[in-house]
């Protein structure tokens, strides 16, 4: 009953300056206006369109500049500008308002508006958010289902300055790039069934391995869920590995069909951990049971695993991807997970929950970097690892 009210109060305040959207100029849409004939600005939501009005936003038309790429090193982090109005980015100087970043708070995602412009009632309500590649330099020649989530920010939408780590066993996109795409859907506390995609060109940096991505599946509903009843989670249910973005509430090609108020997300509910998802790799998994209530839980594959490897070659230089080099080294990766199960802390990995065990390897391998940014996102992935959220996901035995 609250929630139809809150629908309603949203539906009918004013969609000016609201929502959100990915600015960069590596986008799709980049320079599209109110007026590009008509309001399709990138921060506009997306449901009930038909599929070339939603994907890509409807911006393949508007590609951006030759030369113009989001670069994504493998292992490391990158920052994103997320906001309601491309005034508030960088990118201000072609926003035909001009500059309405907020000179107190630089993090603000819409100056002079409410957070209910970015569809949060707080902290507590945020559902998060992802980026996607395809492995195809042509966007044209994307289709919904190449797309895989390689990383999520679970507390976003909320600060315009959004970071995200890109997993380090990203291998090198083609000649010309990938093509990746934002993709957030907010709580449904907050205002009306919504998507949102903002497609960009986007080039991984840095890789040390070749091992291709696995064909993205459909994630699915598998976290505790009070808010619809659903005390406990199952994960034998989730889908593990590569996950195709949700498309939703749109007038074709969705691959989500929950309702107005279970929104699909990009957190535990759907196995997306927050931060890199480390497990989307042909070779991630030596068993990968097909999900149910009750299935078995898969294993992971004890490829290359950086805790190993860093044991036995120290490293030499302070770049976080250099702690992966080794593991290239020791033989071109190979895509059969079969060989590479004689470890003997395999046990351990086998025994916990898949993400669970990718977190305790990230977890070993970082202490041996002496690079700043290890360090930092040691200290949140062990905040990640605290209860809370987590703890009612995966501590259900
Ligand atoms: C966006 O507009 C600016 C200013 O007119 C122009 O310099 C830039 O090339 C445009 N970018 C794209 C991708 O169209
Ligand atoms: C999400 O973005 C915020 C703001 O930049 C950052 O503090 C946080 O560490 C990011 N989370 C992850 C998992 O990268
Ligand atoms: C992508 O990055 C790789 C590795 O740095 C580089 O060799 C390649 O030229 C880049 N591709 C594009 C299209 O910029
Ligand atoms: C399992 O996943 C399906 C598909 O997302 C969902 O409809 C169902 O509610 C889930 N069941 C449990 C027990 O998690």
């Amino acid at each position: 009953m609250l929630g139809i009210i809150l629908v309603s109060v949203a539906s009918i305040l004013p969609l000016a300056a609201g929502h959100s959207a990915f600015y960069h100029p590596s986008m799709y849409g980049f320079n599209v206006t109110d007026s590009t004939p008509i309001d399709n600005r990138p921060v506009a939501p997306l449901r009930d369109r038909t599929f070339d009005q939603w994907w890509f936003h409807g911006h393949l038309d508007f590609p951006p500049n030759d030369g113009d790429f989001f670069e994504l090193p493998a292992g490391k982090g990158v920052t994103a500008e997320i906001a309601c109005d491309k005034g508030a980015t960088s990118y201000y100087t072609t926003n035909p308002g001009g500059d309405i970043r907020d000179p107190d708070n630089p993090n603000n995602v819409c100056p002079r508006r409410g957070m209910e412009a970015y569809h949060t009632t707080g902290f507590d309500d945020l559902t998060g958010c992802g980026l996607a590649i395809a492995y195809k330099n042509n966007a044209r020649d994307v289709n919904p289902d190449d797309f895989a989530i390689f990383t999520v920010n679970q507390t976003c939408v909320w600060t315009r300055f959004t970071d995200f780590q890109v997993p380090a066993n990203m291998p090198p996109c083609p000649e010309g790039g990938c093509t990746c795409a934002f993709f957030w859907v907010h709580s449904q506390n907050s205002g009306g069934e919504e998507n949102y995609m903002n497609g960009f060109k986007c080039n991984v940096t840095g890789s040390t391995s070749t091992v291709p991505l696995a064909k993205p599946k459909v994630a699915r509903r598998c976290g505790a869920d009070p808010a619809n009843n659903k005390l406990q989670s199952a994960p034998g249910n989730c889908t593990y590995g590569a996950k195709q973005p949700f498309y939703w509430f749109n007038l074709e090609r969705n691959n989500m069909f929950e309702g107005a108020f279970s929104p699909p997300v990009y957190n535990d509910l759907y196995n997306f951990i927050d931060g890199p998802q480390n497990d989307i790799f042909e070779n991630s998994y030596s068993l990968l049971p097909d999900p149910a209530p009750n299935a078995a839980l898969p294993v992971l594959a004890d490829v290359s695993s950086p805790a190993t490897t860093t044991a036995s070659t120290p490293t030499t230089t302070n770049l976080p991807a250099s702690t992966s080099i080794p593991a290239a080294t020791t033989s071109p990766v190979t895509t059969s997970p079969a060989p590479t199960k004689q470890k003997s802390n395999t046990c351990k990995i086998k025994r916990t929950s898949s993400s669970a065990a990718l977190a305790a390897r990230s977890l070993g391998s970082e202490p041996s970097s002496r690079h700043r940014y290890s360090i930092y996102s040691m200290a949140k992935r062990s905040r990640r690892l605290r209860p809370g959220k987590r703890g009612s996901l995966w501590h259900m035995f």
